[in-house]
């Protein structure tokens, strides 16, 4: 068994993070949103992964190297253009060879790993086993239509979904996945759609069973699935204290705060994470918090958000929130007169203020 994972495409709803890194690369509890599927696939005894990037990219390559640190030999295939999760396996098809594998796309973050999948795919002795997951807005996905314990058709983001069953970004093939990508035709959109290709199998009676996750699972497209991404996993975390507390903070839940950070007249409400060499001073720092390496808060209160690394927070009078932050951002409080809002913001960025 071989893994197969996506770190390509556009990243478009993820602007204005994406025009500057990899979406695949944005943190999630202070981890690359890679470094998890990664873990799964190694986790679940995979040793050889194929990591499909898109043309002229090294930054995936710089992050995750040969692979070696997760127990991986990592290939990286070059996708010329972003044409479709189809395109994706048609492409990997040298790499593959006769195996089967898991085909896992990068931005999907899930609790409890791969195994069980791999596990039912081979004891249902399948052709195509999907992972499908009940989800509020099944039109944003590929969606299931299932009667009597079987999968009848596979519809891409339909208007009108049949079920409530999305189709996660896990799936795993044997060979015949290679006579469905080269046999389908691009979308109205354009794209070699992985439905398509799984319809195909269905049309042509190959066996497509399913499993249902009942934990969560996150497809991390837009900014809010990545604070939601962030607090799943979060949730999980173990308290793990290596910086500096001082005796007037307070610290109460599960909290990790890296090496060579500082804690100091604060109150931290976990689950939070805070990286190495962070500066916390009169803050309130409260759940769901992912705090990057080198970020220095003062003064100030944040909630559920996510900062990158180095970014610096000083003197903000209103608690922030929901909030993303990109890597060396500064939010401060004017020092001289006139206290006017002043902002130096990219393209597309999001600003709210009362
Ligand atoms: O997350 C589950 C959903 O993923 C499924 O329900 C849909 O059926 C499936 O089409 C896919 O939909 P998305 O719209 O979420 O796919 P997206 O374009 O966001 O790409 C998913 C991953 O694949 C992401 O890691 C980017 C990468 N990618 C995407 C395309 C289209 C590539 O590497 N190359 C590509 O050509």
């Amino acid at each position: 068994m071989k893994a197969l994972i996506t770190a390509g495409g556009h990243g478009t709803r993820l602007r204005p993070i994406t025009y500057t890194q990899n979406k695949h690369l944005i943190p999630i509890a202070n981890k690359l949103m890679l470094a998890y599927a990664l873990e799964y696939a190694s986790d679940a005894g995979i040793n050889e992964a194929g990591v499909i990037i898109n043309k002229g990219d090294k930054s995936i390559a710089d992050a995750f190297g040969d692979g070696d640190s997760f127990g991986l030999k990592i290939e990286y295939i070059e996708q010329l253009e972003p044409l479709g999760l189809a395109h994706v396996v048609k492409i990997a098809e040298p790499f593959i060879g006769s195996d089967s594998f898991i085909f896992y796309l990068g931005d999907n973050i899930l609790v409890g790993g791969i195994q069980k999948f791999i596990d039912d795919f081979t004891t249902n002795k399948s052709n195509c086993h999907l992972v499908l997951s009940k989800v509020p807005d099944p039109n944003r996905f590929g969606v299931a239509d299932v009667q009597d314990g079987k999968i009848i058709g596979i519809e891409e983001k339909p208007d009108n979904p049949k079920s409530e069953l999305a189709v996660t970004g896990i799936y795993v093939y044997d060979n015949h996945i290679f006579e469905a990508v080269n046999n389908i035709k691009p979308s109205a959109r354009g794209e070699l759609e992985i439905s398509d290709a799984h319809q195909y199998l269905l049309n042509k009676g190959y066996s497509v069973t399913y499993s249902e996750i009942t934990g969560w699972w996150k497809d991390t497209g837009k900014p809010s699935d990545l604070l939601e991404a962030n607090r799943l996993v979060l949730d999980n975390i173990k308290d793990e204290r290596k910086g500096e507390i001082d005796a007037h903070s307070t610290i109460s839940g599960r909290v990790v705060i890296g090496k060579g950070s500082q804690v100091m007249n604060s109150n931290i409400r976990g689950p939070v994470i805070i990286g190495e060499n962070v500066t916390i001073d009169g803050a309130y720092v409260g759940p769901y918090t992912a705090i990057g390496d080198g970020c220095t808060i003062i003064s100030s209160e944040i909630e559920y958000s996510i900062l990158m690394n180095d970014c610096s927070i000083n003197n903000i009078s209103r608690r922030i929130e929901a909030s993303l932050l990109g890597s060396d951002v500064e939010l401060l409080r004017s020092k001289s007169k006139p206290f006017t809002h002043r902002f130096i913001i990219g393209d597309q960025s999001r600003i709210e203020i009362d």
